[in-house]
């Protein structure tokens, strides 16, 4: 049976990771930021009672990824996939004009989407060390593309997932060695509360493909940037 660790898991794209996960008869520890309110995820965790564990992990806060990996480590002496898929995009000018940039907000959400990514994996890569052929995805997006790039960007947000390629590439070179495969991973445009109602995919057909590109991910592909349908994405 195959152990997924999923973050931000009580919606949107992560919950369809989970829901997917659960169905083909994995364990799935689904964390989340406030597990109490995430009522489709015990809606899951009732439907697969005794292999859908909820686990509160915000990782945006070093104390709580701790937290959770106490938690996980008394129920699992393995992981074999850790997904790394929180992350925040605010409406604020102060992330976005230029102008009105302001340095705070700005690291608010580096600390999520760039730096939460790595700490997470730090605390559980004892677990993905003892995994069956675990893999590491952090997922990204083409906003992090810098060659996408090219003509300007909405700053934070985009400069938020470049750092996570990069601290991706950092990790695949120091996790190899340990059979762990690292990748960054775009879902697409997905219709989720980030990606928006106009959004070209909906969240079941993106996870779907997802999951495919997982399966077969080999050492070969180890610091890669891949998209959900298995496309490779400029740098
Ligand atoms: N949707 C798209 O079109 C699209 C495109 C490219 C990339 N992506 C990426 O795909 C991933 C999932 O996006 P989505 O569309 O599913 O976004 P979403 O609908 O906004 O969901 C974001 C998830 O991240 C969680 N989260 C935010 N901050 C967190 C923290 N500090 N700790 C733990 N969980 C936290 C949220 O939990 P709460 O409910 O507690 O806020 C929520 O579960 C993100 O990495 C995003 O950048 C999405």
């Amino acid at each position: 049976m195959q152990r997924i660790l999923i973050t931000g898991s009580n919606r949107g794209i992560g919950l369809e990771l989970a829901r997917q996960y659960a169905a083909r008869g994995a364990q799935v520890f689904a964390t989340c930021r406030d597990p109490q309110s995430a009522d489709q995820l015990h809606a899951l965790a009732q439907a697969h009672a005794d292999r859908v564990h909820l686990v509160a992990l915000d990782t945006g806060h070093p104390e709580s990824i701790a937290e959770a990996a106490s938690t996980i480590h008394a129920q699992t002496d393995g992981l074999d996939v850790l997904i790394n898929n929180a992350a925040i995009n605010p409406r604020d000018d102060r992330l976005r004009a230029f102008g009105q940039l302001e340095p705070d907000p700005i690291l608010d959400v580096l600390r999520v989407n760039s730096i939460g990514p790595v700490l997470v994996t730090q605390a559980f890569a004892d677990l993905l060390r003892r995994g069956n052929s675990a893999r590491v995805v952090n997922i990204s997006s083409g906003a992090g593309s810098l060659e996408q790039q090219a003509n300007g960007c909405g700053y934070t947000y985009h400069a938020s997932k470049a750092a996570l390629n990069m601290f991706t590439r950092c990790l695949a070179g120091t996790l190899q060695a340990d059979g762990i495969i690292t990748i960054v991973l775009n879902p697409g445009w997905v219709k989720t509360d980030m990606g928006g109602p106009n959004a070209t995919l909906e969240a079941e057909q993106s996870i779907r493909g997802i999951l495919d590109v997982i399966d077969r991910l080999t050492i070969d592909d180890n610091g890669a940037f891949c998209q959900w349908d298995g496309k490779r994405l400029p740098w």
